[in-house]
């Protein structure tokens, strides 16, 4: 996060002695990105970071892709993946390149670990479930439709609630940056002077939810942390609990951010996708794709037109809405647009969305600008059908709706009317 926050106890200045209650000092680590000139947060723990013990190798995390030589549309149906693993195990990934690493994980079973991902930092979007995440910098709970940003070398266990009766199972989707790279807000959001939140930007500091106590677990024991590095994940021991911190300050820690509290920017025309940006690291972006009302020209045609993204690819995962008009998709799919074709609305969606006034739909796509691959899991959900169902009559000639004087007609306006614009 670029601004600055603080929790717990932290001395009045920085590197100075500062003593627990015993008279023993704390240990003072600071947590430094880009060799020190990037954001930074300092951590005071009650025993030294530096004391671990074993560092068992357990399993690769380097994806397999396949069919990384052809390019097509591409949909998944997510929805029948059956729980597996824990919300770090369970984790499946979809597709990936060397930027990013986009899974969904539908978890079977709670982490008993702690873990650390020193390789990237990790965008989970929470579609069913909440919980709690606990971290070295304090707890995050968090509910449906939230935005967990956990960056890279945090320590951390994710919790989820029990699930109610009748209420879906925990289901996640899961971006991670594979160049090393930091999530963050667009710079275009933040004031170059004070990296606060602009007034143009779709959501600001208040909307986001720092970190809370508790903080601190002074707990000897023998502890397992899970650190992913060099395309695999390590077992160390820890001799007393991980999250031993008593305060922390700086610019570099975990936050939620609810997609419901991302507010949508609209116009009078089709606004293209980059005013749904969240979020953006190194060769790729993270949108929200929002319930709002729709174009307000009279003439306005309010779901997207063709577009070659060309130097895009684009993966799309459906939350909420209604998506009938789209051929195949449903809540929980996953698509891929790649660069090389262009896309847009399905056969008869232009005329179908005329007049039309509000979208209840809710996505969150992730538009890369290297090529993504699919792995075999990928495939395993694949709906073949998808990539040829642009095929029919567009713009149907029995819908011509012409004056007599040859002026168009401009439909009635509907009221909470759902079309689907995402794509
Ligand atoms: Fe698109």
């Amino acid at each position: 996060m670029p601004y600055y926050f603080k929790l717990g106890q932290v001395p009045p200045k920085r590197h100075i002695q500062f003593r627990r209650p015993d008279g023993a000092l704390y240990s003072e680590e600071v947590f430094g990105t880009e060799g020190f000139v990037g954001p930074t947060t300092t951590l005071y723990h009650i025993h030294a970071p530096t004391q671990v013990t074993g560092w068992k190798a357990m399993y690769s995390t380097t994806p397999r892709y396949v069919e990384v030589d052809t390019m097509r549309m591409r949909h998944l149906k997510t929805t029948p993946m059956q729980p597996k693993g824990d919300p770090v195990t369970g984790r499946v990934i979809l597709f990936g390149n060397s930027d990013c690493e986009i899974s969904v994980c539908v978890p079977a079973e709670p982490m008993e670990y702690h873990y650390k991902n020193g390789m990237g930092d990790e965008c989970i979007f929470v579609h069913h479930g909440s919980g709690t995440v606990h971290t070295a910098f304090g707890t995050l709970r968090f509910r449906r439709k939230d935005y967990i940003i956990i960056p890279k070398g945090t320590i951390y266990r994710m919790v989820f609630d029990e699930t109610a009766e009748g209420d879906p199972a925990p289901r996640m989707l899961v971006i991670e940056t594979a160049n090393g790279s930091h999530i963050l807000p667009p710079p275009r959001y933040l004031s170059k002077k004070t990296s606060q939140f602009l007034e143009h930007a779709p959501y600001c500091e208040r909307d986001l939810r720092t970190p809370e106590l508790p903080l601190t677990f002074d707990e000897s024991g023998e502890f397992e942390v899970r650190i992913k590095a060099l395309h695999k994940v390590h077992r160390y021991v820890y001799d007393y609990h991980p999250l031993d911190v008593v305060g922390w300050d700086g610019c570099y820690y975990p936050y939620l951010f609810n997609i419901d509290d991302f507010s949508p920017i609209t116009g009078t025309l089709h606004m293209p996708p980059p005013t749904h940006q969240t979020f953006e690291a190194h060769n790729f972006v993270i949108c929200s794709f929002c319930p709002r009302a729709l174009d307000y020209h009279p003439q306005a045609v309010p779901i997207p037109y063709n577009h070659s993204n060309i130097d895009s690819d684009e993966v799309l995962y459906y939350v909420e809405g209604n998506y009938k008009a789209r051929k195949g998709i449903e809540i929980g799919s996953v698509t891929l647009h790649p660069q090389g074709i262009p896309h847009g609305p399905h056969p008869g969606t232009v005329e179908g969305s005329l007049g039309k006034n509000w979208t209840n739909e809710l996505a969150v796509m992730c538009d890369t600008f290297r090529p993504l691959y699919p792995t075999q899991a990928a495939l395993d959900l694949d709906d073949a059908a998808y990539p040829e169902s642009w095929t029919g009559e567009h713009v149907p000639k029995t819908a011509g709706k012409h004056h007599p004087d040859g002026q168009h007609k401009v439909p009635a306006r509907t009221v909470s009317e759902a079309v689907d614009t995402s794509g």
